[in-house]
């Protein structure tokens, strides 16, 4: 009797012991799948984490955040600054008068819109299209970072000083850096003028279509 009683105990022991193994083994693969998500649902994800971010002041006067646009894999990703009155009544990047003269160089130099992601160091739009401040950009900078990783392209080309001297983590100036290949991580970033600054500077503009050269170049040649 006490023996069959031992016997159940014991079963009783091995049953549990299977459970809690399969448990375990399930929250394994949940965290598999999770590394698996792919980039465009990984990109939803982030977007719904911060869709209502309200980390620094901008939130008060958007009409829209500005999260980015474009292939979830793409291998160009282009870095704008910050949203305009265009981008932020659209909620879209790129969408006004520089959107314009950068569709313009991007077909120019066959680069193909299905290849590319767009996206801006802040998320919404400075007041009167200010220059961003110091504290917005370090607060705003993180979901950039993450959309880099997430996406993780082949190239990246940053638009005006702001998106290049905060990716590169230096002070030196756009005309200094413009058209030069350079890293980020270790991916190939090369800076050039925001496409805004072009429109009453013809000789800028002309600079800013032979760095998107070199751009559509280093996409044929390279990857
Ligand atoms: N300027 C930018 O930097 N980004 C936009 O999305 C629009 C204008």
């Amino acid at each position: 009797m006490v023996e069959e009683k031992l016997y159940t105990d014991y079963l009783q022991i091995v049953k549990s012991f299977r459970k809690y193994l399969e448990k375990k083994q399930g929250i394994v693969k949940k965290e598999d799948n999770l590394e698996k998500k792919s980039p465009e649902k990984l990109l939803k994800a982030l977007y719904r984490s911060m869709q209502n971010c309200r980390k620094c002041s901008l939130f008060k006067k958007r009409t829209h955040l500005v999260f980015g646009e474009g292939n979830p894999k793409a291998k160009l990703m282009l870095v704008g600054e910050a949203p305009g009155r265009n981008e932020d009544l659209q909620g879209k990047p790129f969408v006004g008068a520089a959107g314009k003269i950068l569709t313009e160089a991007l077909k120019r130099f066959n680069i193909p819109v299905s290849q590319i992601y767009i996206a801006n160091v802040l998320k919404c739009r400075p007041p009167a299209n200010r220059d961003p401040y110091p504290e917005e950009i370090e607060t705003c900078l993180p979901y950039l970072k993450k959309q880099i990783e997430i996406i993780n392209p082949c190239l990246i080309c940053t638009l005006g000083k702001f998106a290049t001297q905060v990716l590169l983590n230096t002070n030196q100036g756009i005309t200094f850096l413009r058209g030069k290949r350079q890293y980020y991580k270790n991916i190939i970033l090369v800076p050039t003028f925001h496409p805004a600054a072009c429109i009453y500077k013809p000789n800028w503009k002309k600079l800013f279509f032979e760095d998107m050269e070199i751009i559509g170049k280093i996409l044929k040649s390279e990857f």
